[in-house]
């Protein structure tokens, strides 16, 4: 069966997903329109997209034609000037600087399979799997100027990915200036914008707001795609709720500078861009060169944020991080970080890990501090030898020493840095992102290199499979802890200064690429000061993140919940840690801590030299639990229940994939007087099915725990927490 059928005679091409359809009209054989996407339609068949009606002050694209104006119409791809004067999807310059702006000739090309886009992370697709690519090809003569928008769907998650490639047949240079990934025209029906803002220790807190007239942007233009920002959104319908009402998800798979825009016109026609942001970006395009924009990833679904966000997940774990890691079940980690800082040797690291191993754990993370002279953030960045002071036998005898007592051994790195007085800096004070006429501006007293370079490429390269080679190091956490700035490459020419925050991108994602080519087997965990580069284009590599730097449990339940929204849990990195905690200064107890990290990717980060004997108990019994129900924890389903940014409580559960069991979590930020007792109504259970919650052993059909809820009687303090087990009887 066709996935993406193209009816020729209407000129309509139609995209099915299980439970979605997105529909183009070629419009006047040359004009690419938005019909329809939502709701799944058996047959598209209709042209009846905005009919143009002729008003006072419309612009009429071509002499004559009064069939439309285009600025009454739905377009694929938003186009600038023309008489379009909503933002434009694209603005490139032809050889003299004109803008090029069509009219286009226009061809469809439908094929089997997904082009890969050369250098650029995009879902993966298997050799002989059924998936169907549509091209919509734009050639505009004058300039010789090919733009060709790329649609495939993924029928299982109801997901559309798109990119546009820009091929320059002609003889002069052409000049990009803003290329989104994904445009498009949509309909207003009272829809709300829902996204993520944040700032370091604070990312990813869900807003949801209403559109008005204007535009609405949010992006990034500090080199990642940021704590501030997630690059990805949602437009939802007023009524849509976690469990009902239609969702329209976008994301992008790029991990630099982005741009979402959102305008609402005069005409209540909502005008989506995605894409690099265009401040910071300008490409020049030679004779015979092309360009290919990151893939944005759309999914819809008609049942609520749950419904989009399993989707997501799916997608996510499925075609973007490393297939090699896609069902293989993460470690429970120790981090020496929040435990000792900068300040260890051997002896210290060697008595934590064997009391983590004595506790359960599985992987060990060396932290930062390990290579020479890094006593504190000052130094040594780029110099990746060990320490002869703190690790007198070095990072192999260490590594043996953790493996011989059952635990993995990982590293922290910080590659794409360098520290100002390291020996890398001297050897190569060329090598560092900044403009030679203007002062060096320093971030966490460290400077970016250059990995628009392709020699600082290969030195990362080199360095880091060196340091995988010598040792059993079996994880590494790739940290990257400054923004970029004063961003100008002595390498290149003026007309190219427009491409160094791409090109660094670009740089970056090679070297992953070839790192985990050599490494295949190094389970990456991504960092950027938490959670300041967590995007779809990292997961690629890396099929886990640190979320945050701030591991306040109570902070946690926003970040991991408002995080949710787009990515698996699987993927977000989640520890518990000492109290008071070193971000907030909260006191919260172990129970919640367990609660809140097993929620996520599992790990510790706290002196356990410093714990009780009934603290250690207490962790012990939470990594046996957390082993016992892995597969569910990590590859089930997870729905949120309740929103911890609409009340001072939360709840959410993960549903075993086989339906048989799911783990409730509930809990209290801020207790009140005078409350009634909570009552959660679950979701998406086999309604005929009788569940035993263990705890208690109480008995409830799955009916009844969706439609009356279960009823709880939590703990009366600040920061409580619940967890309850359910298993199907005589499963
Ligand atoms: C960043 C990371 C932390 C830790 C420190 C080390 O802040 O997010 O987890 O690794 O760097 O310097």
């Amino acid at each position: 069966m066709n996935i993406i059928n193209l009816d020729s005679d209407k000129q309509i091409i139609t995209l099915q997903g299980s439970h979605s359809t997105y529909a183009i009209n070629i419009y006047n054989r040359n004009l690419p329109m938005h019909l329809h996407w939502g709701a799944r339609l058996s047959l598209v068949t209709s042209k009846l997209f905005n009919p143009s009606i002729e008003r006072a002050f419309l612009i009429r694209a071509r002499d004559r034609d009064t069939s439309f104006f285009i600025e009454d119409m739905k377009c694929e791809y938003g186009f600038a000037e023309n008489g379009d004067f909503r933002i434009p999807a694209f603005r490139i310059r032809d050889g003299r600087n004109y803008p090029i702006t069509g009219p286009f000739e226009l061809d469809v090309h439908l094929y089997q399979g997904k082009q890969e886009i050369i250098g650029l992370p995009s879902a993966r697709v298997q050799a002989g799997e059924h998936i169907q690519t549509v091209d919509v090809r734009m050639y505009d003569r004058i300039s010789g100027l090919l733009i060709s928008m790329s649609y495939t769907m993924f029928p299982e998650h109801d997901a559309v990915t798109r990119h546009v490639s820009f091929l320059n047949q002609g003889d002069s240079p052409i000049r990009i200036e803003k290329a989104a990934s994904l445009s498009m025209d949509m309909s207003n029906l009272g829809y709300e914008l829902l996204y993520l803002h944040g700032a370091w220790a604070r990312e990813r807190q869900l807003l949801r707001r209403e559109l008005q007239p204007g535009t609405i942007s949010f992006g990034s233009t500090r080199g990642t795609s940021s704590h501030q920002f997630s690059p990805a959104f949602a437009i939802v319908s007023p009524e849509t709720t976690e469990f009902k009402g239609e969702a329209f998800g976008f994301s992008l798979i790029y991990s630099g500078n982005f741009l979402a825009e959102l305008e609402l016109n005069q005409d209540a026609n909502i005008r989506i861009n995605l894409g690099i942001h265009p401040d910071t970006f300008e490409w020049q395009l030679g004779p015979g060169q092309r360009f290919d924009t990151p893939e944005a990833v759309m999914v819809y679904a008609d049942d609520g944020l749950n419904g989009m966000s399993r989707r997501f997940h799916n997608f996510f774990k499925e075609r973007i991080i490393p297939p090699q890691f896609s069902g293989k079940e993460r470690p429970v980690l120790f981090n020496n970080w929040e435990a000792t800082y900068f300040d260890f040797n051997e002896t210290v690291l060697e008595e934590l890990a064997d009391t983590a191993a004595d506790l359960g754990v599985e992987l060990f993370v060396l932290d930062d501090g390990w290579f020479e002279g890094r006593n504190s953030d000052r130094s040594s960045l780029g110099d990746w030898s060990e320490d002869p002071e703190k690790l007198p036998h070095g990072l192999k005898s260490l590594a043996e020493h953790m493996e011989n007592r059952g635990l993995q051994f990982g590293l922290w790195v910080e590659p794409e840095m360098v520290s100002h007085n390291s020996s890398l800096a001297k050897r190569h004070p060329e090598w560092h992102i900044s403009n030679p006429d203007r002062p060096v501006a320093e971030g966490r007293n460290q400077l970016v290199l250059d990995l628009s370079r392709s020699e600082v490429c290969d030195f990362i390269v080199e360095t880091m499979d060196g340091l995988l080679s010598s040792a059993p190091i079996r994880y590494m956490k790739w940290d990257m802890n400054r923004y970029l700035t004063n961003v100008a490459a002595i390498h290149l020419p003026a007309a190219q200064q427009g491409e160094v925050y791409h090109r660094y991108v670009l740089g970056l994602y090679q070297v992953l690429d070839e790192i985990s080519r050599r490494h295949p087997e190094v389970l990456f965990e991504g960092c950027a000061g938490g959670g300041g580069r967590f995007d779809p284009g990292m997961l690629y590599y890396m099929p886990q993140y640190w979320t945050s730097d701030n591991t306040d449990a109570i902070s946690r339940i926003r970040i991991q919940y408002g995080t949710s929204i787009f990515f698996p849990p699987i993927t977000m990195g989640a520890h518990v840690s000492e109290v008071p905690n070193h971000q907030v200064g909260r006191t919260t107890s172990l129970e919640i801590r367990g609660h809140v990290a097993m929620s996520g990717n599992l790990g510790y980060e706290l002196d356990l030299r410093n714990l009780d004997s009934d603290e250690l108990e207490t962790i012990r019994k939470q990594i046996v639990f957390y082993k016992k129900y892995r597969t569910l924890l990590q590859f089930g389903r997870f729905v949120r229940l309740e929103s911890p940014f609409e009340s001072t409580d939360a709840a959410w559960m993960f549903i075993h994939p086989d339906m048989d069991e799911f783990i409730f979590f509930w809990f209290r930020l801020q207790a009140d007087a005078n409350r009634t007792a909570p009552k959660i109504k679950l979701a998406y259970l086999d309604p005929d099915t009788v569940y035993l919650e263990k705890e208690r052993m109480l008995e409830y059909t799955g009916s009844e725990l969706m439609n009356l809820g279960i009823l709880l009687t939590p703990p009366m303090h600040d920061y409580a927490s619940l967890r309850l087990v359910f298993q199907r009887r005589n499963p």
